[in-house]
């Protein structure tokens, strides 16, 4: 996907936030007003550099979760961060959607726009997307009127928009509904889906947003082989036309993830311990001992 299809999509949720405030029920008060100047930067990715993170470090009670972390990713890339139990790959996360602030460092989206001076909420309209371990659909509304919603935008405005949904908006949803492969349960509660189709659901709710980066921790947990197998197929489909950075102990996943020579990122103790081939990390002897435990 070309930049500015990229930033298509930031353009309508900025745009979908304004109705939201002008209509009196956006923001989240001083904290989003005191941010507001940054909701009309746009995201630069000329450079090719999608997010790019520079020695972040996040302390809990003197314990450093991350020791000055440095990654970045290209406009597109599909990359695989790997590590032990507690290395930092979810306040990773947690600190590209501004749910965590780090003490020091820095983290930008694109070439302009600085995570680390906006709002959780802000940065989830500037296209960055987030899928949490457990499934967060609503189990009472059908596949559609899941889908729906999301594509309708922020949610504060979506009762207004949800009437107007059009012809391209239409085609949209069934095209997604195609991708996730539950095109013949789109009348079905969500509730009843599987523990697989509900995370391909709210990948396809996440997508609806058209992020332009889309963080995912632990996709595959508790799914069956082949839902598993079906998730690395959806995945491998979305990389190009949007940049995805996936947290995986599934080491099978990881390899089907990272075929081709992808860049595979092992995290251990706060830090980026190697990072290359899946083949290359994976005879690295610093990482064989932090899985070994030797
Ligand atoms: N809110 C918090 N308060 C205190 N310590 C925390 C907090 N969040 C994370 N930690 C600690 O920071 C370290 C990194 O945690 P994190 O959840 O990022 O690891 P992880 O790599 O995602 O592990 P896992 O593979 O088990 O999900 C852990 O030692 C964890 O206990
Ligand atoms: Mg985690």
């Amino acid at each position: 996907m070309t930049p500015d299809l990229l930033s298509a999509g930031a353009q309508r949720h900025a745009a979908a936030l304004a109705r939201a405030a002008a209509s009196g029920t956006g923001g989240s008060g001083g904290r989003s007003a005191s941010y507001g100047r940054l909701l009309g930067a746009e995201v630069d990715f000329t450079h090719g550099v999608a997010l790019y993170l520079d020695e972040l470090t996040v302390s809990f009670d003197g314990f450093k979760a991350l020791n000055a972390l440095s990654l970045s990713l290209d406009v597109g890339e599909l990359r695989c961060v790997i590590g032990p139990n507690g290395a930092g790959k979810t306040t990773l996360m947690d600190c590209i959607t501004g749910k965590t602030r780090p003490d020091s460092g820095r983290a930008s989206f694109g070439s302009t726009l600085d995570l680390l001076r906006m709002s959780e909420a802000q940065i989830a309209t500037v296209g960055i997307g987030r899928k949490f371990q457990k499934p967060t659909v609503y189990e009472r509304l059908t596949v559609l009127e899941n889908l729906e919603l999301s594509l309708a935008g922020d949610r504060r405005v979506r009762h207004l928009l949800r009437a107007r949904l059009d012809g391209a908006q239409a085609a949209r949803l069934d095209e997604l509904m195609t991708l996730i492969q539950l095109r013949t349960e789109a009348h079905r509660s969500a509730g009843l889906l599987s523990h697989g189709q509900k995370q391909w659901l709210e990948i396809g709710m996440l997508l609806a947003q058209d992020p332009k980066l889309l963080l995912l921790d632990e996709p595959v947990a508790g799914m069956t082989d082949d839902e598993t197998a079906r998730t690395a197929e959806l995945l491998l489909g979305l990389a190009g036309r949007h940049t995805l950075m996936v947290v995986e102990h599934d080491m099978h996943f990881v390899a089907t993830l990272a075929a081709g020579h992808r860049k595979v990122t092992v995290l251990h103790e706060g830090r980026v311990l190697a990072e290359g081939p899946l083949a290359q990390v994976q005879a690295d002897e610093r990482v064989v001992e932090v899985y070994l435990g030797r």
